[in-house]
């Protein structure tokens, strides 16, 4: 399950051509989408390699994990205003396709069973692109999330509000709290890959290496998953063993 590449734009490389890979194979494909800075190589390459290769985007369909809340889709830093910024504003999207969830929505619970029954009702999910957080989140269920939850609103930890604090600019506040989907939703994706990148991840790469499945690492729980994949650069994997990283398996990628 692990896959590891020299550098980022390598592994911006591999994501992108397995995303475009699965949409020409699959075009009203349902992808589920991170947003983040691990992100953002890999859809700068998916514009430029769509674009180059004339791929449809017009019929698939796509979920984002999670939303600010607090946010307006207009404001600068919503995830709404990533996605357009970074993916959605290029190439042929149907923008009523596209979904994330409603910072702004009045009743954030009915919201986020909504965002649920419609994903549901979508058919769930079949490709979904994770990044995780120095702390072991995944969209953003922090550490001690229960593996049986469902899309809902969470209290954002003070590690992850530090850690995205370089998002807002100068003394901006990071919203305390957001809407995500839950790690049953994740879980549930027919295939799942989880990219890190650079230094600031080998210690939570490491340690995911090293658990049994524990809600006390979000992140362990791909262990469970059958068709999740691990894609990391070497410096997001220079903590692991010396075994893992240079086992043909894992080096060939
Ligand atoms: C974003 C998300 C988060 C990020 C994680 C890593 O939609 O769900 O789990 O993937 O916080 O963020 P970066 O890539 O900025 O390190």
């Amino acid at each position: 399950m692990l896959h590891i590449f020299s550098d980022a734009p390598s592994v911006a490389d591999y994501v992108s051509s397995a995303l475009v890979e699965k949409i020409r194979s699959r075009p009203e494909v349902v992808l589920g989408l991170a947003t983040g800075g691990t992100m953002e190589p890999i859809y700068a390459r998916f514009v430029d390699q769509a674009r180059r290769q004339r791929l449809d985007v017009s019929r698939l369909t796509s979920f984002n994990l999670d939303e600010y809340v607090g946010l307006s889709a207009d404001h600068p830093k919503s995830y709404s205003a990533y996605m357009r910024h970074h993916l959605f504003g290029h190439l042929g999207f149907d923008s009523s396709r596209l979904h994330l969830p409603d910072g702004l929505a009045r009743d954030l619970e009915r919201h986020s069973r909504e965002y649920s029954e419609k994903l549901r009702r979508c058919g769930g999910i079949d490709l979904q692109l994770l990044g995780v957080g120095g702390n072991g989140h995944i969209g953003f269920n922090e550490p001690g999330t229960a593996f049986d939850s469902r899309c809902h609103v969470v209290r954002l930890s003070e590690r992850t509000r530090v850690d995205n604090s370089r998002f807002f600019d100068g003394n901006a506040i990071v919203p305390a709290s957001a809407i995500t989907m839950g790690m049953c939703e994740i879980m549930e994706a027919r295939e799942i890959l989880l990219v890190a990148t650079g230094e600031s991840k080998a210690r939570i790469v490491a340690e995911w290496y090293r658990h049994e499945v524990t809600e006390a690492i979000p992140f362990t729980v791909l262990k469970r998953h059958a068709r999740a994949k691990i894609i990391l650069d070497e410096a997001a994997a220079s903590l692991l063993p010396d075994s893992v990283r240079g086992s043909p398996a894992v080096a060939s990628a």
